[in-house]
């Protein structure tokens, strides 16, 4: 099922009372946006950029504490040269352009994913704004770049491997815990919702471990045109769900 916002732009349209902890979002569609308009796909991306702007002053406008968004996975090295490097050089430019303000307003950022094969000015714009937010503590934002599932849960099991061959874990102790403890997204809580926008209906390996009871909502919407009023749809859409968590509903037992 898909959700879609009930009105446009409505503010009187509230955030509901039950709000998701932590929201992943899969920012999908920017490539068709700009196709279906005839322009380049990287102007779909910058649009994505303007997309990713608004949905995190609408998430600290509704009071979410923790948001990660994929921007980039271990599989989009698949694209064009032309292609990854416009990705790489839009993120320099949202650093650059937004680490002060993000700064000011109390984000906290933590980059999600591997160094692997990024260019050295890549690694440390992110090391920067990393270090530059580490004391702030009133929304969190997780950059999910260069990441894939897969590869962050081989990157924890060498981590762990590592602690057990050193003696600082025993066997018994490598349980769910401990690979959580070791994943990259360690400080964040599993997501509650996951969202997805552009039509497709996958995972496409963001947040494999961490998404095993995460809500999903898919949406029809491109990711450019996504806004406030698609982000309060989705959050209307997991107030409805129910989790049972592999239990029975409330009332039925
Ligand atoms: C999402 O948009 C952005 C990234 C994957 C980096 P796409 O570029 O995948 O857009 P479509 O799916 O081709 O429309
Ligand atoms: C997922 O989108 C990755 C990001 C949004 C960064 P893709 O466009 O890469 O996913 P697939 O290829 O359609 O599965
Ligand atoms: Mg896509």
């Amino acid at each position: 099922m898909s959700a879609q916002p009930a009105s446009t732009g409505d503010p009187k349209l509230a955030a509901p009372a039950d709000l998701p902890t932590h929201i992943g979002v899969i920012m999908d569609g920017n490539g068709r946006w700009a196709t279906r308009s005839g322009l380049p796909r990287s102007v779909g991306h910058e649009r994505g950029v303007d997309a990713l702007r608004k949905t995190v002053t609408a998430g600290q406008k509704l009071g979410l504490s923790y948001l990660t968004v994929y921007s980039f996975s271990t599989e989009n090295w698949r694209r064009p040269a032309s292609e990854v490097g416009a990705l790489f050089s839009l993120l320099r430019a949202f650093i650059k352009k937004d680490l002060k303000r993000l700064k000011s307003e109390d984000v906290r950022i933590s980059v999600f994913g591997t160094r692997s094969g990024l260019p050295q000015d890549i690694c440390d714009l992110l090391d920067y704004a990393v270090s530059e937010t580490s004391e702030n503590t009133r929304f969190n934002l997780g950059i999910a770049f260069n990441y894939g599932g897969r590869e962050e849960i081989a990157r924890a099991a060498r981590r762990v491997a590592r602690k057990v061959m050193e003696g600082e874990l025993s066997l018994e102790e490598l349980d769910q815990d401990a690979i959580s403890a070791h994943l990259d997204t360690s400080e964040f809580p599993d997501p509650d919702v996951i969202i997805r926008t552009g039509q497709e209906h996958r995972l496409s390996n963001f947040l494999v471990w961490q998404s095993a009871y995460s809500e999903l909502v898919f949406m029809d919407v491109l990711w450019p045109d996504f806004g406030e009023p698609h982000l309060k749809a989705a959050l209307e859409t997991f107030s409805a769900r129910e989790r049972r968590f592999g239990g029975l509903s409330s009332g039925a037992a």
